[in-house]
């Protein structure tokens, strides 16, 4: 069990926020199979008190949805406490502020990982979310660093979130030079636990139950948070659970049942973005679903000619 001020967590393993995955149906399928607490995909703090119409999309919820964070990313401060209300107000159940984003849109304006280079606002930002958030939970998560791989700016940023009353810190052990390459390094992870005393979750090439035990050994740190572990494998917070309480990892799904996820994926994103924006989504999705089966590539090719709910349907029956 895990307390993040009002948020009780049963379980200290949670998803990331992804954007571009994490929405309804994937969160959805997700819950269907164990996951427990999750992310909305990251939402532009400017976007949310301009109330943009995308940004909307990305709120898309419901009832059964929770507990539920929202993340929130920008470089200004007041805009960044103002959407941080917005979010409470909401019915959100925690917030977190994007320290580790790398797309230069964001980092060029001094949002998501730049801010790791710009302690100054980062702490008004902090100090901003927190005054204007009154009851649940507010969070950080950050690279390891902007260009320094020794871990420092994520300590430097670490102890400002702690100062600032923030309730826990995640941290992605890699730089945000290195994008998603390499591998993640997890002593930087360990470093940022041993520097403060409010829970800390590690983050970066969790695939499987094996390396989410192996993080908590090697870091100390409070929970593991999954990423692309995730994408077409909701099996993965079941099988993590189950290292964890001292089994063995569950076995791969057979295809039938891996055919049967991915309809239910399919179907949701359906439902829940219409038939033209679900196939889109779903193009993407069910290479997730289907990698490294026989056959994965000519289907890719098949669903990407395919602009018909029905016509996808079909070749996911026929896989
Ligand atoms: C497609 C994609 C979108 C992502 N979007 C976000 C995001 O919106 N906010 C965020 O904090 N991290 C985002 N991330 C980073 C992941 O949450 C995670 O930190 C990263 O993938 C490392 O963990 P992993 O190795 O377990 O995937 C994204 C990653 C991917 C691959």
């Amino acid at each position: 069990m895990l307390q993040l001020k009002t948020l009780t967590l049963k379980t200290n393993i949670i998803q990331s926020p992804m954007a571009g995955c994490t929405d309804l149906a994937f969160r959805l399928v997700a819950r269907e199979h164990g996951m427990e607490f999750a992310f909305l995909e990251m939402l532009s703090s400017e976007a949310l008190v301009r109330e943009a119409r995308r940004t909307n999309g990305i709120l898309k919820r419901v009832e059964n949805d929770r507990p539920l964070g929202a993340q929130i990313v920008g470089a200004r401060p007041e805009v960044m406490g103002e959407a941080a209300r917005i979010i409470e107000d909401m019915g959100f159940d925690l917030i977190d502020i994007n320290c580790g984003c790398p797309v230069p849109k964001i980092t060029g304006p001094g949002g998501g990982s730049a801010l790791l280079i710009e302690p100054d606002t980062t702490k008004k930002i902090f100090e901003s979310v927190v005054k204007n958030v009154k009851r649940i939970p507010v969070t950080v998560k950050m690279r390891k660093g902007y260009f320094d791989p020794s871990g420092a700016e994520a300590v430097r940023i670490a102890k400002l979130a702690e100062d600032a009353g923030l309730s826990a810190i995640t941290v992605h052990g890699r730089t945000r030079a290195q994008g998603y390459s390499g591998t993640a390094d997890w002593q930087s992870i360990r470093r940022v636990k041993e520097t403060v005393k409010i829970p800390v979750f590690g983050n970066g090439d969790v695939m499987c139950g094996d390396d989410a035990k192996r993080l908590l050994e090697e870091t100390g740190c409070d929970g593991v948070m999954i990423g692309r572990g995730a994408l077409g494998n909701p099996w993965i917070y079941k099988s993590i659970e189950s290292v964890l309480n001292g089994g063995v990892p569950t076995t791969k799904p057979d295809l039938e049942t891996i055919k049967k996820t991915a309809l239910r994926h399919f179907e949701l994103e359906i439902e829940t973005e219409g038939e033209k924006m679900g196939v889109l989504k779903c193009r993407k999705i069910l290479c997730w679903y289907f990698a490294g089966q026989p056959g994965a590539a000519e289907f890719r090719n098949k669903i990407n000619a395919t602009t018909l709910a029905e016509d996808l349907r079909r070749l996911i029956e026929n896989f």
